[in-house]
Parts: structure tokens; sequence; C-alpha cells
């Protein structure tokens, strides 16, 4: 385990807390997507709450180039942020995050370094501007019919992941009852790679909007565990796919098989979802 990822760890289990060199800093968890590669990215960073938003710095404890996080968000704006919450667990949110510029930025950079004079240092090592970004959290009481939106959006992109499935699913057809050209399976694992970090993307997303579908409207908190917990088995069932493509001794019909496997379990889950959340939204 890296040090980052005992920093996630130890920042999970312990409702926000983390020892050693960050004891006592406000800390967040902020998840973006890999530029390149799509996959989730988490990194633990201090935060200044300021009002409505939270503010992370890309410091990068004084290198001279930016964080990945950083150039992910110029990518793309859409993050996913864990907080310590008053319920004693770590919660996932949605959230848009947008750099700051000029003035505000500097002074927001100033408010940070008087707080936490190693801020200073890590500009002076890093002889850099260090990015100052705004991470503001999906509120869905305070714009009723974005719930409505959000519902749509992902329903549009169950469609995108469905017909990925079914492409997949269409080549290993063509290769009929023939054992698979190594070719065929290189493309599958290609595929199938790209396919879960969209997917684990997705969920990851989907994860801190159900936070904000539950504090909007209660009564979905036990559709909205169970819909957790499908992420989870659907995880593993990709990750399980992956390690049965790698084997030397598969035959068309045992992938094709497994694959079924992985289409029924998500098209059950993208079902539920679906119905749940246009339910919910119906009158918003
Ligand atoms: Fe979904
Ligand atoms: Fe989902």
């Amino acid at each position: 385990m890296g040090w980052n990822d005992k920093i996630i760890a130890e920042f999970r289990e312990n409702n926000g807390k983390v020892g050693g060199r960050f004891e006592g800093a406000p800390m967040l968890l902020v998840t973006t997507a890999g530029r390149r590669t799509g996959k989730p990215h988490t990194t633990p960073v201090i935060h200044l709450h300021d009002g409505d938003h939270y503010l992370i710095f890309g410091a990068n404890a004084g290198r001279d180039r930016h964080p990945d996080w950083y150039h992910n968000i110029l990518a793309a704006a859409q993050v996913t942020v864990e907080l310590g919450t008053a319920g004693g667990r770590v919660e996932p949110f949605a959230a848009q995050a947008v750099p700051l510029e000029g003035e505000e930025r500097d002074r927001q950079w100033e408010r940070q370094c008087a707080i936490d004079p190693a801020f200073r240092d890590y500009e002076k090592t890093s002889g850099r501007t260090i990015p100052v970004v705004a991470i503001t959290v999906l509120d869905l009481a305070a714009d009723p019919h974005r719930a409505r939106m959000i519902a749509e959006q992902l329903t549009r992109l169950h469609g995108n992941l469905r017909a990925e499935l079914a492409a997949a699913r269409a080549r290993l057809d063509e290769a009929g009852a023939r054992p698979p050209a190594p070719d065929l399976l290189q493309q599958l694992r290609r595929h199938c790679l790209t396919y879960c970090f969209d997917l684990q993307m997705h969920h990851t997303r989907e994860d801190g909007a159900f936070t904000a579908f539950e504090r909007r409207f209660p009564g979905l908190a036990p559709t909205i565990a169970r819909l957790r917990e499908e992420h989870e088995a659907i995880e593993k069932l990709l990750a399980r796919f992956e390690t049965f493509l790698d084997r030397q001794d598969t035959g068309t019909a045992e992938i094709r098989a497994e694959l079924e496997r992985v289409v029924d379990d998500l098209e059950a889950h993208f079902v539920h979802e679906e119905e749940a959340l246009l339910a919910a939204t119906e009158n918003a």
C-alpha cells in the first residue's frame, strides 16, 4: 500500500481525521477522472472552508509541477469529494471544481498561507503560482429541478454503457464456437479495461450524487443503500471477468457466458436505479 493509499484508508476509517504530518489539518479526499485513462484518481488534500465552498490548493508539496488532480479538473470539473460528517462517518459528495483567478485567487492563497505557513514554503520551492480551486458540493434543496436533470442524465449515460457491452457481445458472437483468436482476446481486454474505468467513474459520481438525493428525499435511503451495494457487487464481477480474460485456456462460449453474467447484473442495476431516481423526481 502506497503512502497516499494509507492516508486514504485512515481518512475513511476515522471520519476524515488523519495523523502524522496532517494531524489536526482539515482534510478531504477529492476524486477526479484521469484525463487520459478515465480512471478514478483519489487524492487527500488540505482544505480551507469558505462559506459554500471548500478551497483546495495545488501545492503538490512544493514540487515544480501542478498535481495530477489539477490537470484532471481542467479537463472535467465534475468531481467527488469525501468529507467527515456529523453522522460520524465519511460520505461522498458530488461537486464541481472551479479554479479561482486574479485577486480572488490571491486573497484566498494569502489566507491559507497565514493559517498554514508550510504553504508559503511550498510556493517558494515550487517556483509556481499555486492553483487555488473552489469546490462546490451539489445541493438539490437549493435547485429542485436539478434532481430531475441528474436522474435523466444518468439514464442517458446508461444508454452508452449498454451500447458498449452490446458491442463486446457482438464481437464474441462473430467468433461463434471457434476458440478466441489472440487478437480478439487482446481487443476484449483493452475494451474491458476502458469499460471498467468508465463504469468505476460512473459509480463514483453516482455515489456522490446519491448523498444529495438522500438529503433531498429521505425516504429513498433504503433504496440508495441497496444501489450502493450493487455498485460494489458489480465491481467485483467485472474484476472477475478481467482475470477470466487473462486465463490461457478459456473458450469463446465460456467468455460469452461470463460476460452474460456481468450484463445481466448490470442491466438489473440500471433498471433499479432509473426507476428509483425517475420516480423520486417525477414532480420536480
Ligand atoms: Fe448508473
Ligand atoms: Fe449505479
